[in-house]
């Protein structure tokens, strides 16, 4: 685990006082609270452990344990004190952080797309896959051809950010769609971007005469489970026809992805065409990050490997 964002949930599927969600295969319990806020606090009592979401009840201030009864406090004075990790929810989507993690960016990117754009919040997708090769996948400038069928082989070109996200550019030749608009057996050249703000989420830009957005965050369950969140951030006043077909569209691509990464093997290192110098760079950002261990969430300390 790293200590950059990770979506966690949709704002659709948190509307009780406490719902439970996991970071680091830790439970973490998001708190809602009557005015509509939220908070993100470890779901571990500090009392003796028990889950505070299996039974607790929010109380003003505090969540009463639904082992021993003790108050624990959101804020304020008292003898047992929640353990908060930074939380944001944007446009429908909810992610979670270790306090004083890294951002590189994200939060200012998504704040100044709501206020131009609409997020259209997607579908969440089980994979039995690594949840660092779904971002990945975004900067694998050689496979859009093979498995996802664009004409071109898009040469992307690695991208100044001025927070320290991984970002390149690109170009992609497609087919014009019923979202593209065009004469069908047409194909249009559509501008590509992609920015990874963490190991696990990366937005990309299709730009041109009909630009939209998408962010995909994955999930770790396991080293080997991982759930994929996609949503679209799309201009103006968007019909619903066409964020369902832009959506169905995405996941499709994703399970033609998951068919390669479900079977594959994952080496321990890479040998290396040229293409794959883009994937490295990602490898590069990824590992500037701080890796985090079981126990991190709990506030025992955080183990930094
Ligand atoms: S474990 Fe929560 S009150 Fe004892
Ligand atoms: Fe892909």
């Amino acid at each position: 685990m790293h200590d950059g964002w990770y979506q966690v949930a949709f704002s659709r599927d948190v509307r009780a006082p406490l719902t439970e969600v996991h970071l680091a295969g830790e439970p973490i319990a998001l708190v809602r609270r009557n005015e509509g806020s939220l908070a993100a606090v470890s779901a571990w009592c500090p009392h003796r452990g028990a889950n505070l979401c299996r039974g607790g009840l929010l109380d003003g201030d505090a969540i009463i344990c639904p082992f021993h009864g003790v108050r624990v406090n959101l804020q304020g004075e008292g003898r047992f004190q929640a353990r908060h990790l930074d939380v944001a929810e944007i446009g429908g989507l909810i992610f979670v952080k270790q306090p004083g993690g890294e951002d590189a960016g994200l939060m200012r990117t998504l704040q100044a797309m709501e206020k131009q754009a609409q997020f259209v919040p997607g579908f969440e997708l089980a994979l039995r896959a690594e949840a660092e090769l779904v971002v990945e996948n975004a900067f694998d400038q050689s496979h859009f051809r093979p498995v996802h069928r664009v004409e071109n082989l898009p040469r992307f070109r690695r991208e100044d950010h001025p927070d320290g996200a991984y970002a390149v550019s690109g170009s992609f030749t497609l087919p014009t769609s019923p979202w593209q608009k065009g004469r069908r057996g047409d194909l249009v050249d559509v501008p590509f971007r992609a920015t990874a703000y963490s190991p696990t989420i990366v937005l990309s830009n299709l730009g041109g005469d009909h630009p939209y957005s998408m962010i995909t965050t994955a999930m770790p369950i396991s080293p080997t489970e991982t759930i994929a969140r996609l949503s679209l951030i799309m201009p103006g006043s968007p019909s619903r026809e066409d964020c369902l077909y832009l959506l169905e569209q995405a996941k499709a691509g994703l399970m033609q992805d998951a068919f390669i990464w479900e079977g594959m093997r994952r080496p321990e290192t890479i040998d290396p065409v040229e293409s794959d110098a883009i994937i490295l760079g990602f490898r590069v950002f990824s590992d500037g990050f701080r890796t985090i261990g079981q126990g991190a969430v709990a506030g025992a300390g955080i183990g930094v490997s």
